[in-house]
């Protein structure tokens, strides 16, 4: 049989435990490197949007609320966002064995919070005929400074976590399980953002 794989071992542990974890090491600086020219390059072409809250017909756009613009990456475009799906892929496949959480699909969204915008306390919904199961974050800010601000700050049972947005490490969540916000930051704050999800019981989307 093959070794278990320390990586997924931690992280599925991390979730079925505290259901957070923040692994670190999870992306390197050539791939933030690259992510962050593929964010650019999407932005250019006209891919990111205001971020809205609520979905469907009460979806609204409320910068005092929310304020990054966002972009859905429909698949992969290069060679690093390539790995990145790569390596979620076998990330959920491991959560299902370990788990039995029966996800099915990812969407990722990179996030570009412009100086002075956060995201106000909130719990990440799942979109009908969808549920949410697992949130995750890789930072795209290389050289981040604690000073700058733009933490997520997360309400756990043993009280806030804060995380600083810096490139490299790999931050994980259970959806439902933890309200969190992100703090306004004194320069632009980069992440990509995703839920593995599952078709939710009961249901197809109308
Ligand atoms: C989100 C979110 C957290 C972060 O996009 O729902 O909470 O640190 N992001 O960017
Ligand atoms: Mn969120």
């Amino acid at each position: 049989m093959k070794a278990a794989d320390p990586l997924t071992g931690r992280l599925a542990n991390a979730l079925a435990g505290p259901g957070y974890g923040v692994e670190p090491g999870f992306v390197t600086m050539p791939v933030v490197r690259q992510l962050v020219t593929s964010l650019r390059a999407r932005d250019a072409a006209g891919g990111f949007h205001a971020a809205g809250i609520g979905a469907g017909a009460e979806r609204r756009v409320r910068p005092d609320i929310r304020g990054d613009r966002i972009c859905w990456l429909d698949g992969p475009q290069g060679a690093a966002e390539r790995a990145i799906y790569a390596s979620f892929e076998v990330l959920r496949v491991a959560l299902n064995r370990k788990l039995m959480l029966g996800l099915t699909e990812l969407q990722l969204h990179y996030a570009l919070y412009p100086p002075g915008a956060g995201y106000q306390r909130h719990l990440d919904r799942s979109p009908r005929g969808i549920e949410r199961v697992v949130t995750v974050i890789v930072y795209l800010n290389e050289d981040w400074d604690v000073a700058d601000g733009g933490e997520l700050v997360m309400a756990t049972d043993t009280g806030e976590l804060v995380i600083s947005p810096t490139a490299g490490p790999l931050v994980l969540f259970l959806s439902a399980g933890f309200e969190h916000e992100v703090r306004a930051a004194r320069r632009e704050r980069l992440s990509l953002t995703g839920w593995f999800s599952r078709a939710a019981a009961g249901g197809l989307p109308y």
